[in-house]
Parts: structure tokens; C-alpha cells; sequence
């Protein structure tokens, strides 16, 4: 199955959410080799703690950086988040076969990328291009970001093109 690469236009400029984003490459990447290969049991162990933190940690995170810079796209933003998080959870919990569950999740997932992350994410990133006055407010000093081993570990295997 094909490998989507981080490509440089995905970026937001906010380094946080970029790195984020690349650990939902490396879910999406890994769901169709997983998918591909019949390995439905490591989509339950592996794939699926790692997006469900994803949506926990990053959807948060995204919402309290738009937050902060008064994003006027807030609202319908977070209704999105809630709204993929919904369908992934009714997958998971609801989808008798493994393999079934495996690949309607791949296609979430999929979908999620280009409609959300590509789409609605990128148009937050052209927002902040054009109020400079709010990017400074985005993450003010002392703010703690969230940087977990498994970003870290994710973010330098998709940027090497491993995955
Ligand atoms: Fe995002
Ligand atoms: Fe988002």
C-alpha cells in the first residue's frame, strides 16, 4: 500500500502541532501496511492505543493553541474533532471482525488525513500566516508542551522516510 511522506505544505508552522500531525502519518502509514498484511491483531494492540492517545493529547492541544490565537474557526473545528473521535470509538468498540475493524478504521483514518488534517488543520495554518498578531499568543511563555517518546519516536521515522 502506498506511503503518504510528510511533505513541508502540511506544516503549520507550529512545531508542537507539525510534529503531532506526524504521528497521525505514521498511524495512517502503519494501519494499511498492518491492513495490507492481515496483521489485525497488531492494529488492536499497537495502532489502536496510539491514535486514541492521538485524539486524547492532540485534539486538545490543537484546540487550546486555536483557542488562544481567537481562531474564528473554533467552534466547527472542535465539532470535527469530537465528530472523527465518535466514528474511531464506534469502530473500534462496534465492529465484531478484526479485519473489518482494521480496515474501516485505515479508511477513517485516510479520509482524516486529506479532509481534516490536509484541509481544515492547513486552513488554521494559512489563518495564523495571516494574523502575525495572534501567533505570539499562541503558546506564551511557560506554556508546557506536550512532547511524548512516542511523538518524538514517530516524528524522526516519518522525516527519515522509514515510513
Ligand atoms: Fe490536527
Ligand atoms: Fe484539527
Amino acid at each position: 500500500m502506498d506511503k503518504f511522506p510528510w511533505n513541508k505544505r502540511y506544516a503549520l508552522g507550529i512545531s508542537e502541532v507539525d510534529d503531532q500531525h506526524l504521528t497521525l502519518i505514521y498511524i495512517l502509514n502503519n494501519l494499511g501496511d498492518y491492513v495490507e498484511k492481515g496483521h489485525v491483531e497488531s492494529v488492536r494492540t499497537v495502532m489502536v492505543p496510539m491514535l486514541t492517545s492521538y485524539m486524547g493529547n492532540h485534539f486538545a492541544f490543537e484546540q487550546k493553541a486555536m483557542l488562544e490565537a481567537g481562531y474564528d474557526h473554533l467552534v466547527g473545528h472542535i465539532a470535527a474533532h469530537q465528530d472523527f473521535s465518535d466514528r474511531a470509538k464506534t469502530i473500534i468498540h462496534g465492529t465484531a471482525d478484526p479485519l473489518r475493524m482494521a480496515k474501516d478504521l485505515h479508511l477513517l483514518v485516510f479520509r482524516w488525513f486529506i479532509e481534516h488534517l490536509v484541509a481544515e488543520d492547513g486552513r488554521f495554518g494559512r489563518w495564523l500566516a495571516e494574523h502575525p498578531d495572534h501567533k505570539r499568543d499562541v503558546f506564551p511563555a511557560g506554556t508546557r508542551i506536550l512532547r511524548t517518546s512516542a511523538v518524538r519516536r514517530t516524528t524522526q521515522v516519518v522525516r527519515r522516510g522509514q515510513l
